[in-house]
């Protein structure tokens, strides 16, 4: 199947590297033409000439709102047609005792940023008639995950605003979706593998074991089957879906 995004440009954010990185790639296998953005500014590794050819590393770091807003203005001069929105992941820990820097922090570097960066590449999809804005989001959305608290509660808003935001530009055929990763096997999820680990004294192999149990499909997703996921959403065949959130977590979410 022809996804029809050969030659649109898209940015993709958080892209060095796992979900945003492999979400980049199977855009770019698609002919589109993407531009990476992470604090370090590189690319995802090992990547097929031929794709490394339609990609483009730029460095901006999410919690620089000064930065955000440069490139806002980047693209708004030079529109881009396909936006998604991802953030590193924020730092573990309870409900309970949350300071306000925490919060503050929390909301800055993951909702703001996607919030400027949409309205942004808004301005030329409204304009052109046809765009699609993708934002990574989490399972937790659904089940808040224990012990992730600041992932949980701010991407909440950030569904809140993605779902709004949907119904205010259907008509523009602009489409606006959450694609929702339940463990995909990227060095973030290895991270919290290893705090549980620490926190329960178990070996990293019993925690993986563990969290395997819990997903039907017996495995961790790989990055490659999320980032097809969003290239679908991102393509023309995809024009009459907005406002969803998609589940990839290999069935772990136990509800309709
Ligand atoms: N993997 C999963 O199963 C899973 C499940 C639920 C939710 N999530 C969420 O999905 C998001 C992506 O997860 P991941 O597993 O792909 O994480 P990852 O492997 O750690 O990759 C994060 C990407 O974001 C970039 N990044 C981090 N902080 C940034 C910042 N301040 N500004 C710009 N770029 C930044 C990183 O590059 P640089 O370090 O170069 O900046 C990297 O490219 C995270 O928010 C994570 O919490 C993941």
């Amino acid at each position: 199947m022809d996804f029809g995004l050969t030659g649109k440009r898209a940015v993709v954010v958080g892209a060095s590297k796992g979900l945003g990185g492999a979400s980049a790639v199977a855009l770019a296998m698609e002919g589109a033409e993407v531009i990476a953005l992470s604090r370090s500014g590189t690319l995802p590794d090992g990547l097929a000439p031929e794709v490394a050819a339609r990609m483009s590393a730029r460095a901006l770091d999410l919690a620089d709102e000064a930065a955000v807003a440069a490139f806002c203005d980047e693209i708004r001069a030079d529109p881009v047609q396909i936006l998604v929105n991802n953030c590193g992941g924020p730092p573990a820990g309870p409900a309970r005792g949350q300071t306000r820097e925490a919060w503050r922090k929390a909301f800055e570097s993951m909702a703001m940023p996607m919030f400027a960066l949409t309205d942004a590449a808004l301005d030329g999809m409204v304009a052109a008639g046809w765009g699609r804005i993708v934002t990574i989001g989490s399972s937790g959305i659904e089940v808040p995950i224990p012990g992730l608290v600041l992932s949980n509660g701010v991407r909440g808003a950030i569904a809140g605003w993605s779902k709004t935001l949907a119904a205010e530009v259907a008509a523009h055929s602009v489409t606006v979706n959450m694609v929702l990763p339940g463990r995909i096997a990227t060095d973030r999820l290895a991270q919290l593998d290893a705090i549980r680990a620490r926190n329960s004294g178990q070996d990293m192999a019993a925690v993986e074991a563990e969290a395997r149990a819990t997903i039907p499909a017996g495995r961790y997703g790989r990055p490659e089957e999320f980032g097809a996921v969003v290239a679908f959403l991102c393509s023309q065949q995809a024009s009459y879906v907005t406002g969803s959130m998609i589940r990839v977590d290999g069935g772990a979410t136990r509800s309709h």
